[in-house]
């Protein structure tokens, strides 16, 4: 029996998870694999820190290199995170012919390119099944089993931050800061949790995503991405009188020669499978053209999911080696000569509903004045609140409209702030039914 050998670059969370998963179940590893599976060598700076599980020292060094010109090592899975140190090291390990494993999102929302391109040149195999959604296997999903399909919509919730404080915001009201400090105390969010709660880590899950549902690696900076900081629980309030629940949301959908492609604060309705997503679970929901729906769920972060994402990509790379298979697997599941380019819809031609809330003075003829500047923009207007009562004073007047144009929608906002009438910027949340319509 062959005996495949792997090098860690990185004993973080991640690379003491992966490990712990190879050691615990070796023995089911073996018999899934047809070949025993070894860590030759571990890579950190940091050789002595104790990861909770037991490792002998002998494997450890703080010089990568040991790792990459090893020529007994047949997979390198590069866990530092990061962008420059990172690419240079998996460049170098595929130039000398090593498969490669990383869970590294934001280098491939960033460098995918560059790295699916110089990974079928090497003729080696680069998987990431750990760079979204942690434990859940969506990318061997889309890669196997939905392979068939042109996907028709993609809805995430990538973000296990964003969807914990999203969560706490809608059951007890709390306001966006106190919830993070709670977040940060108990271990759930870092300090600060900045590429968390602004988008930023589940456009990069997105981009990913979005290059193995269409076989090219979009521009990362074209995906629109906004975050939950502004966020109130006043709103979600509202939004859970309208029929919706709050959620941070990737989405893509495809429109033929574009694709949309967006991570912002989402009103979808209660009883979309998406709104009971909760707390740190993660979930994507896709429609296949012919296998239609699918969902995924699980936990997207953590040690132990994450390790086992990342041991799944170290025993599909092994079964390949220990059959001698010959014949490269694209990263995308497209092979290169195949890829068309794609490019992102600008999100000013989007259409969809919206949620405003406007700060207003309290006063005869104001919602008119508001509304008159919404028609005005061809903005239609399908249901209005307004609570409280203050003389003279600020009260929340609330829209939602039927589908407009993004805009548009913008065009009218920034005059309708600049009314004498209004008296804080306006909130605008998008509204989403969750199924592709057009
Ligand atoms: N920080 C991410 C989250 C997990 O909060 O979901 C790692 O991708």
């Amino acid at each position: 029996m062959s005996n495949i050998k792997v090098g860690i670059i990185g004993f973080g969370t991640v690379g003491a998870g992966a490990y712990e998963v190879l050691r615990e179940n070796a023995d089911l590893i073996r018999s899934r694999v047809g070949a025993s599976v070894a860590v030759k060598r571990i890579a950190d700076l940091d050789v002595d820190s104790d990861r909770g599980v037991p490792v002998d020292k002998g494997l450890l060094t703080t010089n990568a290199e040991e790792i990459i010109d090893d020529p007994e090592i047949d997979v390198v899975v590069e866990l530092i995170g990061g962008l420059t140190q990172a690419k240079e090291y998996i460049l170098c390990a595929m130039e000398k012919g090593k498969h490669v494993v990383t869970a590294n999102k934001a280098l491939l929302a960033e460098y995918g390119h560059e790295l699916y391109d110089m990974a079928e040149r090497c003729g080696v195999n680069l998987e990431f099944e750990a760079s979204v959604g942690g434990g859940i296997p969506i990318i061997g999903a889309m890669k196997g089993g939905l392979s068939a399909n042109r996907f028709r919509n993609i809805m995430g919730i990538l973000n296990g931050t964003s969807n914990y404080i999203l969560t706490k915001m809608s059951r007890y009201y709390w306001p966006y800061e106190k919830v993070v400090k709670e977040a940060v105390e108990l271990g759930y969010a870092e300090d600060p949790p900045t590429l968390d709660v602004d988008g930023t880590d589940a456009a990069h899950k997105l981009a990913i995503l979005i290059s193995l549902a269409y076989g090219s690696a979009v521009s990362f900076k074209d995906i629109y991405k906004e975050g939950i900081t502004s966020l109130t629980p006043d709103d979600i309030r509202f939004a859970q009188e309208f029929g919706y629940c709050v959620k941070l949301l990737a989405l893509a959908r495809d429109r033929g020669e574009e694709v949309e492609a967006r991570v912002h604060p989402v009103m979808i309705p209660q009883d979309h499978i998406l709104a009971n997503v909760n707390w740190a679970y993660n979930a994507i929901y896709l429609e296949g053209d012919f296998v239609g729906p699918n969902l995924y769920y699980g936990l997207g972060a953590g040690r132990r999911p994450t390790g086992s994402a990342v041991v799944s990509d170290i025993i599909e790379l092994s079964r390949r080696i220990a059959n001698k298979e010959k014949g490269l697997q694209p990263p995308l599941a497209h092979y290169g000569r195949e890829r068309k380019s794609i490019s992102i819809k600008p999100m000013k031609s989007l259409t969809m509903p919206y949620y405003f809330r406007f700060s207003a003075v309290d006063r005869p003829g104001v919602l008119s004045k508001i509304s008159g500047v919404l028609g005005q923009h061809n903005i239609s207007i399908t249901s209005v609140i307004q609570k409280g009562r203050e003389v003279n004073g600020p009260v929340p007047v609330v829209m939602l409209t039927h589908e407009a144009c993004e805009e548009n929608v913008m065009k009218a906002i920034s005059v309708i702030d600049n009314m004498d009438v209004v008296t804080d910027k306006t909130i605008l949340i998008r509204v989403d039914k969750g199924i592709s319509d057009k």
